[in-house]
């Protein structure tokens, strides 16, 4: 039987070790993950991944590394600041589409290009309008790796990626840390769906996409079928048996909801014109506050002039207008406007959905080595055959 080779670069992240695990266990696919060096390679290596490290970043590098790949997933993610991410994950795009042949490469994007909370009326899924940097970068990549790829013979399926959940996800930590929260409340009692897929669904989609590869495009990648936020929170929390999240009042929901979409609807033009408005309506309170030697030479100046009537007038105006400033932000509850999205507008890849009860058992065992302070202390490191020296 003819295997199917493919490499996932970016494997050490939080989905990469994922689909190693899920596609490693495939017979009709052979499967290795690519990281930058020893570290993130290391882990892998001791779950019996085959990894290998170097920069897909240089060309010469991605063929050697990826010269036997007939599918290429880019996991990649880069930390750091934004010009250094955006010019580190294109020459790896520059680099993926620069590979000889012709390849299948399976791209994750991600549901912020949509907005941070989702208007699907003003958020098409041809043109989206992210409102975040990081769904403006995604956005900016999927174009890039659209036009780098006319000049090549290779493929492409971007995924727009919902919000990952399961063992060693951040969304499923979030959730769990929610529980430990006594102000949190989910707004609609999570009515609203969730644009939300756990990480063996992720799974699951790729090894559909490389097994039966679908029309070239860009496609949403989300539970199948769709989750709501109740259903996520529920399922996290009754896998590690804590209690349920509160609901919030659907009056309350409304109001939140309101606020948050009116913000990710305002351009960053408009926020930065209303913004620098209110900052001047602040002035000079704003200004005193931010220079404390401002104040100082305030305080001797009012005490040199000794006109107590002036100093009554500016103690008050400060007073209003610190009142004023604090009044609006008090009023909304911190809550991630995600939370009140609409669902994305747009194609579903279609798969089946594979998450059971054994990934309810594994966000448990996550959970409870995660949860304890000394958690890196159990990890049982000398049976893996991990010295002392190297982990200290
Ligand atoms: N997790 C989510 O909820 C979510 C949601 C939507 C979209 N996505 C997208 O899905 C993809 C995978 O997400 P993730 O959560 O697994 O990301 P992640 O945990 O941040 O992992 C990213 C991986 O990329 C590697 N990397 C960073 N810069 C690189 C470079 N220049 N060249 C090669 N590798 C590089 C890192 O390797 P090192 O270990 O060597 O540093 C790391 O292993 C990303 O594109 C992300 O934007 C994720």
């Amino acid at each position: 039987m003819s295997t199917i080779t493919c490499g996932i670069v970016g494997a050490g992240g939080q989905v990469g070790p994922a689909l190693l695990g899920s596609l490693s266990g495939d017979p009709r696919i052979q499967v290795f993950g690519i990281c930058r060096n020893e570290v993130s390679a290391g882990p892998l290596r001791l779950e019996g991944y085959d990894i290998r490290c170097g920069s897909v970043a240089d060309p010469a590098a991605a063929s050697d590394l990826l010269g036997d790949c007939d599918v290429v997933i880019n996991c990649a993610a880069t930390s750091g600041t934004p010009a250094k991410k955006s010019v580190a994950e294109r020459s790896l795009i520059h680099a993926l589409c620069g590979l000889p042949g012709r390849r299948r490469v399976i791209h994750f994007s991600s549901v912020a290009v949509y907005g941070t909370c989702i208007d699907a009326g003003r958020n098409p899924f041809e043109r989206p309008r992210p409102d975040q940097p990081y769904g403006r970068h995604k956005l900016d990549l999927e174009r890039y790796l659209w036009r780098r790829l006319r000049a090549s013979g290779h493929e492409a399926v971007v995924l727009r990626l919902g919000h990952v959940y399961g063992a060693g996800q951040w969304l499923s930590r979030f959730v769990l840390d929610a529980t430990r929260e006594p102000r949190f409340r989910l707004p609609f009692d999570g009515r609203l769906p969730s644009n939300a897929i756990h990480v063996k669904n992720v799974s699951a989609a790729i090894r559909s996409l490389i097994l039966d590869w679908p029309r070239p495009g860009t496609y949403n990648l989300f539970d199948a079928p769709a989750s709501t936020w109740r259903q996520v929170f529920d399922w996290n929390t009754n896998a590690v048996g804590a209690s349920r999240v509160p609901a919030m009042g659907d009056a309350e929901s409304e109001r939140v909801a309101a606020y948050h979409r009116g913000q990710a609807a305002r351009s960053l033009a408009t926020h930065v014109a209303s913004e620098i408005a209110a900052w001047t309506r602040t002035l000079p309170g704003s200004f005193i506050a931010a220079c404390p030697a401002v104040k100082t030479l305030g305080i001797v100046t009012l005490a040199t002039l000794r006109q107590e009537w002036l100093e009554r007038h500016i103690l008050k105006r400060y007073k209003v207008m610190a009142a004023r400033a604090s009044a609006g932000t008090a009023a909304m509850p911190a809550l991630d406007s995600w939370l009140l999205s609409e669902g994305a507008p747009g194609a579903q890849l279609p798969y089946r959905g594979e998450v059971d009860i054994e990934d309810a058992a594994a966000v448990a065992g996550w959970h409870t080595r995660y949860a304890e302070p000394d958690a890196l202390l159990n990890w049982d490191a000398p049976s893996l055959g991990v010295s002392r020296i190297a982990l200290n």
